[in-house]
């Protein structure tokens, strides 16, 4: 089965992934990066968190790598529009990095491990490509650890329902707690943990749930679960109904966690 990016390109999931910032999602790393550090960001998506690193590590240069040429894009128009000169944006895939050996003083990657087939085979990469001494640091979401009040049994079966989604794309929605094995495996050491949790507040002005909800509807996946016999097309629609109900729920509550891992090749 080919690996397949769950959430998709609609403007939807894009402005929600442009609303990050390295302050908001890449606070664990700041304290590993220094002026003049050559930097890459994999799966840089919008490019709203690389901006945040090209600006800590100026004069140094970051580049931005993702397979999808229309997110290269918007991160290349972003830097554009705020005048950030040292970062530059490439179309690259993450198994197949298009950078000779030693190449990078620091490789980030956010939001990344949880879509890949084959986290292994990514890490070997990123290995190939960093200098000796170089550090490394992920950071990706552990559903199995996503706090959701009021809960539904709707609500409860529309997110397992979106984790068999990113399941049956390759991914793993409960990567989080095992970056820190990969990293060791891949050979890193000296490696560090942490973990946050994001709280989308107010929920009601989130686009979180609403993306959710799309990506359920998304016609599609709808046609592959209904003939897997995971669900049917009334299930879809309570799903996504309970979804945009918990979104407007005075005391609706979600709170995403996040596993952070850091490594150096030595
Ligand atoms: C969830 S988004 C995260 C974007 C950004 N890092 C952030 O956190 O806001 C994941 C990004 O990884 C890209 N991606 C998925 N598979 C990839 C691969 N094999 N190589 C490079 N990029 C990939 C997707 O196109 C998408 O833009």
């Amino acid at each position: 089965m080919p690996e397949k990016y769950t959430p998709g390109y609609s403007s939807n999931a894009t402005n929600f992934m442009a609303n990050r910032s390295l302050d908001t999602h890449g606070a664990f790393f700041k304290p590993y990066l220094r002026p003049g550090m050559k930097l890459l960001d994999c799966g840089c998506g919008p490019g709203a968190i690389a901006l945040g690193l090209a600006k800590a590590i100026f004069p140094g240069i970051l580049t931005g790598i993702d397979r999808e040429v229309s997110q290269i894009q918007i991160a290349a128009e972003s830097a554009f529009a705020q005048s950030v000169s040292n970062a530059e944006f490439l179309q690259g895939n993450i198994y197949a990095l298009p950078f000779a050996d030693n190449s990078f003083d620091t490789i980030f990657s956010h939001a990344l491990f949880e879509h890949l087939q084959e986290p292994a085979q990514a890490l070997r990469e990123l290995w190939r490509v960093l200098k000796s001494g170089g550090i490394v640091g992920l950071r990706s979401p552990d559903w199995g650890g996503f706090l959701i009040a009021p809960s539904t049994p709707e609500l409860q079966k529309a997110f397992s329902y979106y984790k068999w989604l990113q399941q049956q794309n390759g991914g793993n929605p409960d990567v989080g707690r095992e970056l820190r094995a990969l990293l060791r495996q891949a050979g890193f050491t000296n490696i560090k943990t942490s973990a946050s949790y994001e709280c989308y507040e107010p929920l009601t002005l989130s686009t979180a749930t609403e993306y959710l909800a799309l990506r359920i509807e998304a016609s599609a996946e709808v046609d592959r679960a209904v003939e897997k016999g995971w669900t049917d097309s009334q299930s879809i629609t309570a799903m996504s109904r309970a979804l945009r109900e918990w979104s407007q729920h005075p005391d609706g509550f979600f709170a995403a966690a996040w596993c952070e891992v850091v490594g150096y090749k030595i």
